[in-house]
């Protein structure tokens, strides 16, 4: 027998074809207006990253340059690493194949270059011989936004089933003398934590293993300073990347011996070795990356400008100013509360109320977090009238009306739970653990997946116009497993998420116009990948004020501020304690898509005078903060105050928000930022918002953008909490 093995062994080297097979030596450029990514195929049709920064010119240049092939050569830079042949680096791909075989080679099978408008597409073919496995490699350069959109679709083209261990979108190779990796951890009311790191030589991995609630930990995203341990906002060579995907996420940055460092950007391989049928394709989420060398600043503005345009849903558009129940009310509200809320609302000038959670379930009243999960039908002892009743009043106040669901969850106390236990994800014969009390239902099974878009297709029907829903999803998923998956419950991970976006496509079908927030106790889900169907996220449940500079930096490196859902609560906040003046707490507010949370009752009179104010001026300037350019003035990671600025496209326009975060004693001068983004050559009037007497001396008057960016611009801010917003306009 074994002498049969040996010699069938042998028979098959000689029968294998020659995996380094002759081919042209090309250069392909993926190129934006500024920035290239060359990938370079060699004679043996391997094809390694060799550039990824600015242009270079005619990046045919790059021709006669050759790859280390020697045969201490590990094969680092190939453009889509996998295991197999001289690569034993960590892999996107690594295949395990029907044989028990593990190994992969990969060669140049040709390529294609589609331009689009605003964009073009790279596509390139490799192929491994031996088992019949093929990648694409697709490359979406979008030219004015300098960003790079990749995927790899994936073919068994081999005659059986394969299973991925590794399937990453995409990888980088980057040459520097070193990295400074910035990223964001996070927990609840806590989330996107800045972290900066200077890469060694050993392996950094960010991963989220949580199912649901990706983002909570750890977010999708980075930059990586190049050649530098220090973050710099306006100059210096920055990427910033982010993966599209709501679900388990790996991210490896491995730096080799030369000081190159490898990037990989994909779904987390754990516990999700994904089986593919022969003649199957996977297709992996989207690896957006962007690179400048205006700092962070030029990197976050590329990735703003391009979600903004082509991956926000909505992007760009005015999502409206809002009342949310939530903080105010929680589950205690009657038909009365909710009325008064929304007078109030209108009274202020907010242009939506949205009811949260606690009006649904009859047999199981969702009176608490303990029950009514599931069972979407609304509380008929809390809310007699219906829910047509309370959208009709909203409407007939001028108000947008929005509603509160929770569709991928079931609390034990539910009819739902109780007639369809099979749908919650569950391990035979184990405890189906509980998080706030509920269970998760099971998005890897279609029936789920129908019973989800269910929900929400139910809840539109609530009421003649719903204008805003917001999804909530409130725990990780534990002790995973899916009856529906049977044997294959490596699926579980990737189908969850699959099935996720399966529904939301279908919503967007049916209901286009409908304003969705995405939220996952507060940021659990802020990534590109739910963004495509989803307006806004919730970024966070703190909503303490000093907590949200910290929170909403950090959220909008990454992330527009169109995007950001920032509320003002009441004092002392209902997390931290914390208590701040209402007008920072507006003023913060006011940097992101404007909404309040509280009891509106609670404010007093000169308050609500306030509120009044802020909120009319929050509309006159808006557009900036929905559409405008961002400008980070100071980091409140750095020091005692935080600044940063919205300049609109054309630069006739920008809004400055400045904030002492610390005190400072003896500080009795202004605090000097350097406005940034405008025309030097333009003069702009400057004015001061929500205040009868101005923190700066200039306030009401016009000054160059050159003047203003030399550091004259200096409000007094001078306590702890002190604030203030300018309006510039290019006379
Ligand atoms: C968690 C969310 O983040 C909150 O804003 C609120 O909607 C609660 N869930 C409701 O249960």
């Amino acid at each position: 027998m074994k002498r049969f093995c040996l010699l069938a062994a042998l028979l098959l080297t000689a029968l294998a074809p020659s995996l380094a097979r002759e081919v042209k030596k090309t250069v392909i450029a993926v190129e934006t207006e500024n920035s290239a990514l060359v990938l370079l195929v060699q004679e043996n049709g391997q094809v390694f990253n060799l550039h990824y920064g600015t242009r270079v010119g005619d990046a045919q240049q790059f021709l006669p340059m050759a790859v280390d092939s020697d045969d201490y050569n590990t094969a680092s830079g190939l453009a889509y690493p996998a295991t197999g042949g001289r690569f034993i680096g960590e892999p996107a791909l690594h295949v395990k194949y029907a044989d028990g075989t593990h190994n992969t080679e990969l060669y140049y099978s040709g390529h294609s270059i589609e331009p689009r408008l605003g964009c073009i597409t790279t596509s390139i073919r490799l192929d491994d011989p031996v088992t019949g496995l093929q990648v694409n490699l697709v490359y979406d350069a979008y030219q004015k936004e300098n960003v790079i959109v990749t995927h790899s679709e994936i073919v068994n083209g081999g005659g059986r089933p394969v299973q991925l261990l590794n399937y990453a979108s995409g990888a980088l190779y980057l040459d520097a003398d070193e990295y400074l990796l910035t990223h964001f951890h996070g927990a609840w009311a806590a989330d996107m934590q800045l972290e900066h790191e200077w890469l060694g030589h050993d392996m950094k991995v960010i991963e989220s293993r949580r199912g649901t609630q990706a983002t909570q930990g750890n977010n999708p995203s980075f930059l990586l300073s190049l050649g530098t341990r220090e973050f710099r906002e306006n100059e210096g060579e920055v990427i910033a990347g982010a993966l599209a995907w709501s679900g388990n996420f790996r991210l490896c940055f491995e730096q080799d011996a030369g000081h190159r460092l490898s990037v990989l950007a994909g779904i987390s391989p754990f516990a999700s070795a994904y089986p593919l049928a022969a003649g199957d394709t996977f297709v992996t989420p989207d690896f957006i990356y962007t690179w400048s060398d205006q700092g962070a600043g030029g990197a976050s503005r590329n990735l703003h400008r391009w979600a903004r345009k082509y991956s926000v849903y909505g992007g760009g558009e005015i999502n409206p100013t809002l009342l949310n129940s939530w903080e105010g009310a929680y589950f205690n509200f009657t038909t009365e509360t909710l009325l008064r809320m929304m007078d109030d609302a209108a009274g202020m000038g907010l242009e939506m109320f949205v009811l949260d959670d606690g009006w649904f379930g009859n047999d199981y009243p969702r009176n608490g977090d303990n029950a009514g999960l599931g069972d979407w039908e609304p509380n008929a002892q809390k809310l007699p009238e219906g829910i047509d009743y309370l959208a009709r009043y909203a409407h007939r106040k001028g108000l947008k009306f929005g509603i509160w669901i929770e569709p991928e969850m079931a609390n034990p106390q539910s009819n739902l739970a109780q007639a369809h236990p099979d749908w919650v994800v569950q391990s035979p014969g184990r405890d189906i653990y509980q998080g706030r009390n509920q269970w998760v239902l099971d998005l890897s099974n279609p029936e789920v997946e129908d019973f989800v878009f269910g929900i929400f297709d139910r809840t539109m029907q609530l009421a003649p116009h719903i204008d805003y829903i917001k999804w909530d999803c409130n725990r990780v998923i534990q002790s995973f497993g899916s009856p529906y998956l049977g044997a294959e419950q490596d699926r579980f991970y990737v189908e969850y998420t699959q099935g996720l976006y399966n529904v939301m496509r279908r919503i967007r079908d049916k209901y286009p116009k409908v304003i969705v927030q995405c939220c996952s106790s507060g940021g659990g889900r802020v990534d590109y990948g739910a963004l495509r169907y989803c307006n806004e996220v919730w970024t966070s449940d703190n909503t303490d004020a000093l907590s949200r500079v910290f929170i909403q930096y950090a959220t909008n490196l990454i992330y527009p501020a169109c995007v950001m859902g920032s509320h003002v609560s009441t004092v002392p906040n209902h997390q931290t304690g914390n208590v701040t003046p209402l007008k920072f707490r507006f003023d913060l507010a006011c940097s992101g898509r404007l909404g309040m949370e509280l009891q509106p009752k609670t404010l007093s009179a000169e308050e609500r005078t306030l509120a009044d104010r802020c909120i009319s001026s929050y509309k006159q300037y808006r557009d900036l903060v929905f559409s405008g350019n961002v400008y980070r003035l100071a980091s409140p990671y750095d020091g005692s105050y935080y600044g940063l600025m919205y300049v609109s496209e054309d630069k006739s326009r920008a809004v400055v928000f400045t904030y002492c975060i610390h005190y400072e004693p003896r500080n009795v001068g202004g605090k000097s930022f350097k406005l940034r983004g405008l025309d030097p050559s333009r003069t702009y009037r400057v004015t001061e918002q929500n205040v009868n007497r101005s923190c700066w001396w200039g306030n009401g008057q016009s000054f160059s953008g050159q003047f203003l960016s030399s550091g004259a611009f200096n409000p007094v801010l001078p306590q702890l909490y002190s604030s203030a917003v300018f309006l510039l306009e290019a006379e």
